[in-house]
């Protein structure tokens, strides 16, 4: 594997799983591989999780760690082809990932959707851009339209707390009173086209994910029916893709209960707002899986690099 930009590029999900779950009992079996070898982190949005597991997974490996808040401290930088840079935009992005391919092995980008222009969303500019112009591999730390980290993460927290082998795994809607982007939804529902599982999304109306994304999925409009059995519940709040970026409800019946919940497992991608898209008791009580979800991100990251590292 050259990049992992997304879902796509995980060529078979359960042998990912499973060897991720094998550095989860021996993580630093493999010091050797990242010795001498620097991973780089280059944000241009905000991160917890995503920052320190990625760190630590790397330092499992034994490699070295940069990384930069680019959004903030990094020039602005300019993607389009022969543009006269004489606005806002201080670097073009072909001298900007040359530069970095020089100082690393391997490059993470973190660059969120702007929510205002589809096109240019789809388009992933920070992420192919540096795709197109650095000479070293590329991860996707979240981009415009997806979170592969995240859903490989999630995978592996489904395979640990499965208890049936064909689990019913609900992908729910929740309210927020920001627009959110699409990119956890989405990989998570490329993610599970991948399980042997029975799958149901549930959002209000006006709510649907790229048709692209989610075909061949059932979709509910209905949250109890679709709750009904559920192993899995995976809560997540999104912004209306087709009034691209807007916040058409915020109506709280959508909110995650633990009457809702009823026997299935809770999980959330983090940062999660309390009482807003669920309430105290579902995150405070033994359903929820939201920590070993963000434990399992080190290992989805962990094995993600070793891959790279192997085939350099
Ligand atoms: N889930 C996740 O990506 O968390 P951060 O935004 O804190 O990195």
């Amino acid at each position: 594997m050259k990049h992992y930009l997304s879902i796509k590029d995980i060529d078979a999900l359960p042998q990912w799983v499973e060897e991720a779950i094998s550095l989860k009992r021996d993580p630093y079996g493999q010091q050797a591989l990242g010795r001498h070898k620097t991973l780089c982190l280059l944000f241009f949005n905000n991160s917890l999780r995503t920052r320190l597991s990625t760190q630590k997974a790397a330092m499992n490996l034994g490699m070295e760690v940069m990384v930069m808040n680019f959004g903030n401290e990094g020039w602005a930088l300019e993607y389009g082809d022969g543009t006269t840079m004489d606005q806002g935009t201080s670097e073009h992005i072909k001298e900007a990932a040359q530069v970095v391919s020089q100082y690393c092995d391997i490059v993470a980008i973190r660059a969120f959707s702007g929510l205002v222009d589809k096109a240019r969303d789809e388009a992933e500019e920070v992420l192919r851009g540096f795709v197109r112009y650095a000479s070293i591999p590329v991860v996707n730390m979240e981009s415009s339209t997806g979170h592969p980290l995240q859903a490989l993460a999630d995978a592996i927290t489904l395979a640990e707390h499965r208890t049936v082998p064909r689990p019913k795994v609900v992908l729910s809607w929740a309210p927020h009173p920001k627009a959110l982007p699409h990119a956890v939804p989405n990989s998570f529902v490329e993610m599970m086209k991948l399980q042997d599982a029975e799958f149901v999304i549930t959002h209000p109306q006006g709510y649907a994910l790229d048709p692209r994304i989610t075909q061949g999925c059932r979709i509910e409009y209905d949250q109890a029916k679709a709750l009904e059995g559920a192993d899995f519940v995976y809560v997540k709040n999104w912004s209306s893709y087709t009034a691209y970026g807007e916040v058409l409800s915020q109506d709280p019946q959508w909110t995650m209960t633990l009457e809702k919940l009823g026997k299935a497992k809770f999980m959330h991608c983090l940062p999660v707002r309390r009482n807003v898209v669920v309430e105290d008791a579902v995150l405070d009580g033994d359903s929820s899986l939201v920590a070993q979800q963000a434990n399992n991100r080190i290992y989805a990251a962990q094995l993600v690099l070793k891959k790279i590292l192997e085939n350099r």
